[in-house]
């Protein structure tokens, strides 16, 4: 509906100054609203509430004689516009005429755009960071797919460094090869935090981990056999708990992988002029981007986390050519991105190729402090989707004893993870959050389950229609005359407009918050216009229309969101 509000205002007064349209807070300002005159007022030096009146004037003259209801000005000069229920009713008829393709964009279209996210490290526990992690970069993905890019999702495995060379030490004195295969992450972490101890009382152990670590860079046979292996059960496990997330990767191609090209690249930053001798190693200058120097070798010749993030933006922009790459990582790593994206503009190397840092706040526990258990540690990830799953099954136990065990199981869990998801990325993006368990799970507030639960009455009262209405007659949406219909059908004509937010400002709230109003608009819909006790079959059936373009939508924007919407719940 914007974009014909659009096309009617520049066919009737032009768009050299470029205007907004906004969707107004309060139908008694408007369906929407335009800066237009203020805009043009700026640019002529003259007063905008005249233009406003003269353009106000133009453009309803110009446009179709049923479109607009009423337009008017309001000061300092914004244009007002309402729009006749008979131009919604065409709008409702357009969204259910596009099924469900409706919302999608195809501004990506012959577009690549790489979305790392989650790069879990090998030996390490998933904490509840990399959820707010993966949950973001993966809405990301689904938005971009959504507009019609290409879209690679990259999972940038911390697979090597001179952690290793601690891990084989101390996997050779204390370890227990059952016991990683029963239990890969906490038996390797446990080995890991061991060998700090000891190393404590013993400075040896940190130079037999440095020799070991050295062989395995050169290529000994038992040392890459080991890494291998931890490599291998840490797979295992991240898959298990990303396939229960719902979350997918195309490549995961990580950091070992681009130890050779170290050399090459370093060469290649040197034959440019870029690097500089210091101290035994060497530096890329950065004054320029008052950044501090990047270190791209050692003194001792080993080999550097940023030289390898390098290796892979060259190996990225070669394999993909990319239009972007988003990098969602932490915020303490901002440093050492502005460094990476410092050197990519030294280098010349992409030409439009956009590199965003994707960052995001911190997850507290309901203290306002970093979530930890009683014993002090880190809560996992795993801590967290359990006592979500034991929360939602006890929930859907409740609501719904009548189905069956798998039923149920598949419902909390799809309850579960969609509350997750949904307190990770209702909240702007840098923003910390604090986990509410209640409120995260509260089926009538600004959640996951809320958003599912509008879904699923939806879906029952159309398996109710399904019975009675079986042979649904033409639909005649002209008698959707009620405001809270008209006001469900302004909502839904949003949704591609909430999309493009979400895209344009890399903001996954923007998505949420819609859905958010949309589920509140059609639950106030709902309680004033009952729709299987309207008598009116012509109306009741006009009725499941607008039902059928809600849950479509509200399906759409939740799976974007990475969120299941099940049937019943
Ligand atoms: N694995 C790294 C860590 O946990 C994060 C990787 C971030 N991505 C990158 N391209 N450097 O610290």
């Amino acid at each position: 509906m914007r974009a014909k509000l659009k096309e009617i205002i520049e066919r009737a007064v032009g768009s050299e100054a470029g205007f907004d349209i906004m969707v107004s807070d309060h139908v008694e300002q408007g369906h929407y609203s335009t800066n237009l005159a203020m805009r043009h007022a700026k640019l002529i030096h003259q007063n905008p509430l005249d233009i406003a009146n003269d353009f106000a004037e133009r453009i309803k003259s110009s446009a179709p004689a049923d479109f607009f209801e009423k337009v008017e000005v309001a000061p300092p000069g914004f244009i007002n516009f309402w729009l006749t229920p008979s131009a919604w009713h065409g709008s409702l008829d357009d969204i259910l005429g596009q099924g469900n393709k409706y919302g999608v964009w195809n501004i990506g279209q012959n577009k690549t755009v790489i979305v790392e996210h989650s790069s879990l490290n090998i030996a390490k526990p998933i904490h509840v960071g990399h959820l707010r992690n993966a949950f973001t970069g993966d809405s990301l993905a689904n938005i971009y797919q959504a507009t019609g890019y290409k879209v690679v999702r990259w999972n940038y495995l911390g697979d090597w460094g001179t952690q290793f060379g601690k891990l084989i030490v101390a996997y050779r004195k204390w370890g227990d090869e059952a016991a990683v295969e029963k239990d890969p992450i906490p038996t390797l972490t446990a080995l890991y935090i061991r060998f700090h101890d000891e190393a404590k009382n013993n400075e040896s152990l940190e130079d037999e981990a440095r020799a070991e670590f050295r062989k395995l860079e050169q290529g000994d046979k038992e040392n890459r056999k080991l890494w291998g292996w931890f490599k291998k059960e840490s797979m295992r496990e991240f898959n298990r708990v990303y396939k229960t997330l719902g979350i997918d990767f195309d490549i995961d191609i990580g950091e070992n992988f681009f130890e050779k090209e170290l050399e090459r690249v370093i060469s290649e930053l040197t034959e440019k002029g870029l690097t500089k001798e210091s101290e035994g190693g060497l530096i890329i200058p950065l004054d320029k981007f008052n950044l501090p120097v990047a270190l791209v070798r050692k003194s001792d010749g080993g080999s550097l986390y940023l030289t390898r993030d390098l290796a892979n933006l060259e190996y990225r922009l070669k394999e993909y050519k990319p239009a972007k790459i988003l990098y969602v990582v932490g915020n303490e790593q901002s440093l050492h991105l502005s460094q990476v994206f410092a050197v990519f503009d030294l280098l010349g190397l992409g030409q439009g190729v956009e590199l965003l840092h994707v960052k995001y706040g911190m997850v507290l526990g309901e203290s306002g402090k970093k979530l930890s258990t009683r014993e002090g540690n880190v809560v996992s990830g795993e801590e967290v989707l359990q006592k979500a799953l034991g929360l939602a099954r006890g929930i859907v136990q409740d609501k719904n004893p009548g189905l069956s065990r798998q039923e149920k199981e598949d419902v909390a869990q799809a309850v579960a993870i969609g509350a997750l998801k949904y307190t990770n990325l209702k909240e702007n993006r840098n923003s910390d959050i604090i986990f509410d368990w209640q409120k995260m799970l509260d089926f009538s507030g600004d959640s996951g389950p809320y958003l599912q639960y509008t879904y699923a009455r939806l879906q029952s009262i159309k398996r109710k229609a399904r019975r009675v209405d079986y042979y649904w007659p033409r639909r005649q949406l002209h008698l959707l005359k009620d405001e809270k219909e008209l006001a469900l059908i302004r909502a839904i004509a949003e949704y591609p407009y909430a999309l493009l937010a979400a895209l344009e400002n890399t903001a996954p709230n923007l998505l949420c918050s819609y859905l958010y109003g949309l589920a509140n608009t059609t639950n106030s819909f709902y309680e004033a216009c009952p729709v299987m006790k309207e008598e009116d079959s012509n109306l009741r059936v006009a009725r499941l229309k607008l039902i059928d373009a809600t849950a479509q939508t509200l399906k759409s924007g939740l799976r974007i969101l990475g969120i299941k919407a099940p049937e019943r719940i």
